[in-house]
Protein backbone atom coordinates (compact mmCIF):
# COMPACT_ATOMS: atom_id res chain seq x y z
CA UNK A 1 0.00 0.00 0.00
CA UNK A 2 1.33 3.61 -0.85
CA UNK A 3 0.29 6.54 0.72
CA UNK A 4 1.21 9.29 -0.43
CA UNK A 5 2.24 12.62 1.81
CA UNK A 6 -0.13 15.10 -0.30
CA UNK A 7 0.02 17.54 2.84
CA UNK A 8 3.29 17.53 2.60
CA UNK A 9 3.35 18.05 -1.27
CA UNK A 10 0.94 21.02 -0.98
CA UNK A 11 2.15 22.70 1.87
CA UNK A 12 5.84 22.82 0.69
CA UNK A 13 7.44 26.09 0.65
CA UNK A 14 9.75 24.90 -2.20
CA UNK A 15 6.10 24.97 -4.32
CA UNK A 16 4.31 27.42 -2.72
CA UNK A 17 4.59 31.00 -1.27
CA UNK A 18 3.81 32.01 2.36
CA UNK A 19 2.94 27.71 2.46
CA UNK A 20 1.18 27.79 5.55
CA UNK A 21 -0.82 30.93 4.79
CA UNK A 22 -4.86 30.84 3.76
CA UNK A 23 -4.80 31.88 0.52
CA UNK A 24 -7.25 29.83 -1.44
CA UNK A 25 -7.07 32.16 -4.56
CA UNK A 26 -3.15 30.86 -5.19
CA UNK A 27 -5.60 27.26 -6.72
CA UNK A 28 -6.89 29.30 -8.83
CA UNK A 29 -7.16 27.57 -12.54
CA UNK A 30 -4.61 24.60 -11.29
CA UNK A 31 -4.91 21.34 -12.59
CA UNK A 32 -2.96 18.42 -11.34
CA UNK A 33 -1.31 17.04 -14.45
CA UNK A 34 -0.88 19.93 -16.10
CA UNK A 35 1.03 21.92 -13.37
CA UNK A 36 3.02 19.64 -12.60
CA UNK A 37 1.08 17.84 -9.75
CA UNK A 38 1.56 20.57 -7.05
CA UNK A 39 -2.52 20.58 -6.63
CA UNK A 40 -3.78 16.74 -6.48
CA UNK A 41 -7.37 17.12 -4.31
CA UNK A 42 -8.17 13.81 -6.47
CA UNK A 43 -5.37 12.04 -5.83
CA UNK A 44 -4.29 11.22 -9.50
CA UNK A 45 -3.41 8.22 -11.73
CA UNK A 46 -5.58 5.44 -12.63
CA UNK A 47 -7.01 5.33 -8.66
CA UNK A 48 -8.02 8.82 -8.70
CA UNK A 49 -11.53 9.81 -7.73
CA UNK A 50 -13.73 9.36 -10.72
CA UNK A 51 -15.96 11.75 -9.17
CA UNK A 52 -13.76 14.61 -9.72
CA UNK A 53 -15.94 16.09 -12.75
CA UNK A 54 -19.01 16.02 -10.77
CA UNK A 55 -17.77 17.13 -7.06
CA UNK A 56 -15.78 20.21 -8.91
CA UNK A 57 -18.87 21.12 -10.96
CA UNK A 58 -21.42 20.75 -7.67
CA UNK A 59 -19.00 21.78 -4.77
CA UNK A 60 -19.48 25.51 -6.02
CA UNK A 61 -22.64 25.42 -6.54
CA UNK A 62 -23.66 23.69 -3.42
CA UNK A 63 -21.39 26.01 -1.30
CA UNK A 64 -23.05 29.19 -2.98
CA UNK A 65 -26.35 28.47 -2.51
CA UNK A 66 -26.06 28.12 1.47
CA UNK A 67 -23.95 31.06 1.70
CA UNK A 68 -26.53 32.84 -0.73
CA UNK A 69 -29.70 31.22 1.05
CA UNK A 70 -28.63 31.87 4.81
CA UNK A 71 -27.23 34.27 6.99
CA UNK A 72 -24.47 32.71 9.13
CA UNK A 73 -23.12 33.47 12.72
CA UNK A 74 -20.67 31.93 15.20
CA UNK A 75 -22.53 30.53 18.15
CA UNK A 76 -20.96 32.67 20.34
CA UNK A 77 -18.18 35.76 20.39
CA UNK A 78 -15.07 33.67 19.88
CA UNK A 79 -13.42 32.95 16.56
CA UNK A 80 -14.14 29.33 14.86
CA UNK A 81 -11.28 27.31 15.99
CA UNK A 82 -9.74 26.29 12.78
CA UNK A 83 -6.67 23.98 14.93
CA UNK A 84 -6.24 20.77 13.08
CA UNK A 85 -7.16 17.29 14.38
CA UNK A 86 -5.26 13.98 13.94
CA UNK A 87 -5.96 11.60 11.04
CA UNK A 88 -5.44 11.01 7.81
CA UNK A 89 -8.06 13.38 6.50
CA UNK A 90 -7.21 16.00 8.75
CA UNK A 91 -9.96 17.04 10.19
CA UNK A 92 -10.87 20.05 12.81
CA UNK A 93 -10.09 19.77 16.12
CA UNK A 94 -13.06 21.32 17.31
CA UNK A 95 -15.98 20.06 14.78
CA UNK A 96 -17.47 23.97 13.39
CA UNK A 97 -21.25 24.80 15.28
CA UNK A 98 -22.73 27.50 13.08
CA UNK A 99 -26.18 29.29 13.33
CA UNK A 100 -28.10 29.84 9.88
CA UNK A 101 -31.07 31.74 9.03
CA UNK A 102 -32.71 31.21 6.15
CA UNK A 103 -32.95 34.32 3.82
CA UNK A 104 -35.96 35.26 2.12
CA UNK A 105 -34.00 34.69 -1.21
CA UNK A 106 -33.93 31.30 -0.08
CA UNK A 107 -37.66 30.45 0.42
CA UNK A 108 -38.44 31.94 -3.12
CA UNK A 109 -35.61 29.64 -4.96
CA UNK A 110 -36.90 26.48 -3.38
CA UNK A 111 -40.80 26.49 -2.64
CA UNK A 112 -42.81 25.36 -5.49
C1 LIG B 1 -14.86 17.44 -3.27
C2 LIG B 1 -15.22 16.20 -3.51
C3 LIG B 1 -14.29 15.01 -3.62
C4 LIG B 1 -12.98 14.88 -3.27
C5 LIG B 1 -12.05 15.94 -2.65
C6 LIG B 1 -12.59 13.53 -3.59
C7 LIG B 1 -11.31 13.02 -3.38
C8 LIG B 1 -10.96 11.71 -3.64
C9 LIG B 1 -9.64 11.15 -3.41
C10 LIG B 1 -8.43 11.92 -2.85
C11 LIG B 1 -9.68 9.86 -3.77
C12 LIG B 1 -8.50 8.85 -3.71
C13 LIG B 1 -7.72 8.94 -5.01
C14 LIG B 1 -6.42 8.15 -4.96
O1 LIG B 1 -6.35 7.14 -4.26
O2 LIG B 1 -5.46 8.58 -5.65
C15 LIG B 1 -11.02 9.57 -4.23
C16 LIG B 1 -11.44 8.35 -4.67
C17 LIG B 1 -12.71 8.07 -5.10
N1 LIG B 1 -13.74 8.97 -5.25
FE1 LIG B 1 -13.68 10.91 -4.75
N2 LIG B 1 -13.65 12.87 -4.14
C18 LIG B 1 -14.71 13.74 -4.19
C19 LIG B 1 -15.97 13.49 -4.72
C20 LIG B 1 -16.36 12.29 -5.26
C21 LIG B 1 -17.65 12.08 -5.92
C22 LIG B 1 -18.71 13.16 -6.14
C23 LIG B 1 -17.68 10.77 -6.29
C24 LIG B 1 -18.75 9.97 -6.99
C25 LIG B 1 -19.84 10.49 -7.48
C26 LIG B 1 -16.42 10.16 -5.86
C27 LIG B 1 -16.08 8.86 -6.04
C28 LIG B 1 -14.85 8.30 -5.74
C29 LIG B 1 -14.50 6.88 -5.91
C30 LIG B 1 -15.42 5.77 -6.43
C31 LIG B 1 -13.16 6.74 -5.52
C32 LIG B 1 -12.32 5.46 -5.51
C33 LIG B 1 -11.55 5.33 -6.81
C34 LIG B 1 -10.65 4.09 -6.81
O3 LIG B 1 -10.22 3.69 -5.73
O4 LIG B 1 -10.39 3.56 -7.89
N3 LIG B 1 -15.64 11.12 -5.27
N4 LIG B 1 -11.78 10.70 -4.14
Amino acid sequence: MLLVNLWAIQNDPKIWDDSRKFKPERFEGLEATRDGFKLMPFGSGRRGCPGEGLAVRMVGLGLGSVIQCFDWERVGKELVDMAEGTGLTMPKAQPLIAKCTPRPVGAKLFSV
